[in-house]
């Protein structure tokens, strides 16, 4: 039964994003005149919340754990009641985000790939696996046709960001590289874009910024959903750990919502303007209550309006920012449940697939 309705719960998601994405088509016509993103703004934006949350997992999931409890990460993850291996918590959450056709698509690859699958498919992926090794400080990136569309691909480098990466693959027998050091570029994320048609005078078309914004939810809304589901949901249903708010002195998984605020925080070391995070009209937290009245509508018309999202562009001390809220959907049942059961909690009637909040994401526009 819980099966079926994530299983309608997904079909959702995927009607929901073709039809957002049809209403984006249209949409960017529009955004064309005001602006919109450069393709390379648009990379490292989405480059940056896909490493944050490979980061979030293999540090705080896979090392903690694996030191702290000895609860192991295995490709046979689903036999052995283990963690997914980073690399396939990577491929699962582009598998999941892929899936929904939006366009944007992304990969994990490296020259030394354990799996042969992960190396390089074309003379540029090698090209620019070659090129992040002598420059890891900027993505390797170009411009393609295929069948007519036009397409623009960033090569960004993979860390060894912490010792697991480097022991598990240097012990690897099928890794072809076994002296890897902690800091190490392993691999490379390839991110892919299409734009629009080029015309004479503009070779390169900006995205719209309501397009962008659709690439970066999608994202964390992946890692989101194959966190609470392959993670939480299966290991707590199996007893093997279990998601908490003490998770650090507990030695317990974090909460959904921290995986996702503890990947913003990653980001907001850095130095790019993006940031984003979860907001609720019914929050445990009340910080995670609505801040403003934009926030507030964009809740209630989120919550009734659950296929699209609520935008606004808006100017501060004279640079253009996009501001937008998505529904944030109870995926498994863990979701509901928790909340439901949580002494603070003001509501406790929520169902798997009810809206029970929104992910707010702003992001400054050149
Ligand atoms: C417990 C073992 C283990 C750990 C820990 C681990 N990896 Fe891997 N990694 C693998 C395996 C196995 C694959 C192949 C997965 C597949 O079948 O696609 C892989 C795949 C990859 C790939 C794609 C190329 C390839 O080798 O197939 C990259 C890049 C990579 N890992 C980097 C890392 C980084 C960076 C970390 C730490 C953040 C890390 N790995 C942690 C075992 C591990
Ligand atoms: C094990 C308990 C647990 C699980 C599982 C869980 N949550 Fe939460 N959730 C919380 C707690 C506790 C907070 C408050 C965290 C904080 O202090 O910021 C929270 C925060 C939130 C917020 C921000 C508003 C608020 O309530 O503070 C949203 C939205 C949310 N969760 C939705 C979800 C969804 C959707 C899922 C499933 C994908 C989920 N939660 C899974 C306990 C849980």
């Amino acid at each position: 039964m819980l099966r079926k309705l994530s299983v309608l719960a997904n079909t959702t998601f995927v009607f929901a994003f073709l039809l957002f994405s049809f209403i984006s088509i249209r949409q960017a016509q529009a955004d064309k005149i005001n602006g919109g993103i450069s393709p390379i703004l648009a990379a490292e934006y989405i480059h940056s919340v896909i490493e944050a949350n490979r980061t979030i997992y293999s540090e705080v999931i896979v090392e903690r754990l694996g030191a702290t409890i000895a609860l192991p990460s295995s490709e046979n993850w689903e036999q052995e009641n283990a963690l997914l291996l980073p690399a396939q918590f990577l491929a699962k959450t582009a598998q999941h985000s892929n899936k929904k056709g939006i366009g944007m698509r992304y990969r994990l690859m490296s020259l030394w790939p354990i799996n042969k699958k992960n190396g390089p498919q074309s003379p540029f992926e090698t090209k620019g696996l070659q090129e992040t090794l002598k420059n890891p400080g900027k993505p390797f990136t170009q411009l393609i046709s295929v069948n007519g569309k036009q397409f623009f691909q960033a090569i960004f480098p993979d860390k060894a960001v912490t010792k697991s990466c480097v022991e598990c693959h240097n012990k690897h027998p099928q890794s072809p590289k076994q002296n890897f050091k902690l800091g190490d570029i392993m691999g490379g994320i390839i991110i892919n874009l299409p734009l629009d048609k080029p015309t004479s005078t503009n070779k390169t078309p900006r995205i719209a910024s309501e397009v962008v914004a659709d690439y970066i939810h999608s994202i964390l809304d992946s890692n989101r959903a194959v966190y609470a589901e392959t993670i939480v949901d299966r290991l707590q249903k199996k007893k093997i750990v279990f998601a908490s708010e003490n998770w650090w002195e507990d030695n317990t998984l974090l909460l959904p919502a921290q995986f996702l605020l503890d990947s913003s925080d990653l980001i907001a070391h850095q130095n790019i303007a993006l940031d984003f995070k979860l907001i609720s009209l019914w929050p445990i937290n009340p910080q995670n209550g609505s801040a403003n009245e934009f926030e507030r509508n964009g809740l209630q018309y989120v919550a009734q309006h659950q296929m699209r999202p609520y935008f606004k562009k808006t100017t501060l001390s004279g640079k253009k920012f996009f501001e937008a809220i998505y529904p944030d959907f109870a995926v498994t049942s863990a979701c509901v449940e928790c909340h439901n059961q949580h002494p603070k909690s003001p509501k406790k009637d929520f169902k798997t697939g009810d809206v029970m909040g929104g992910i707010s994401l702003f992001f400054r526009v050149e």
